[in-house]
């Protein structure tokens, strides 16, 4: 099984669509046997929270199902039960380096990195600015990517 954790800040905006576009992506492809996913934030502000309106709003309008979920904070345990660790931004990548031990098993980056020629090198976050749209636009282009990326490392063929 390959386990993927996407982190934010609150684990309410960001990472819970990342989330839940990516488990959208790997049912497309009948691979949720293969690959789990969870998401956490780097504060426990938002802890048992469904995902923020704007976040759900975006979903709902493409039929992605965010059913059960709820925020949480990220753990030193993350750190053994991941394969992959993709963060937001670099604030994030630095409380979690800041934060956490990292290990050599884990792989620990930042979503943007897996796009070649990305628009940003950090996911907006529209907590702060308001646009849910955009971040959902280069959240999904970017969880594809990161897809590809880890079936290919993986040697897991695409409809297998
Ligand atoms: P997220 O956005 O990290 O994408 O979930 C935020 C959500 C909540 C807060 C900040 C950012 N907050 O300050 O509560």
């Amino acid at each position: 099984m390959i386990r993927v954790l996407f982190v934010c800040l609150g684990n309410i905006c960001r990472s819970p669509m990342a989330e839940a576009i990516f488990r959208h992506e790997v049912r497309l492809l009948q691979l949720e046997e293969k690959i789990t996913v969870d998401s956490a934030g780097t504060a426990g502000w938002h802890q048992g929270k469904p995902p923020h309106e704007g976040t759900r709003d975006q979903l709902d309008r493409y039929a992605i199902s965010y059913e059960g979920m709820q925020g949480r904070q990220v753990n030193q345990d993350d750190f053994t039960n991941f394969d992959y660790i993709i963060a937001m931004d670099d604030s994030n990548m630095e409380d979690l380096q800041a934060e956490f031990q990292l290990s050599d098993n884990v792989y620990v980056a930042k979503l943007m990195h897996f796009v070649e020629e990305p628009k940003e090198i950090n996911v907006p976050d529209p907590y702060y600015t308001g646009n849910f749209d955009y971040t959902y636009e280069l959240v999904t282009e970017a969880c594809e990517q990161l897809l590809t990326f880890i079936l290919k490392k993986h040697h897991i063929d695409k409809g297998e």
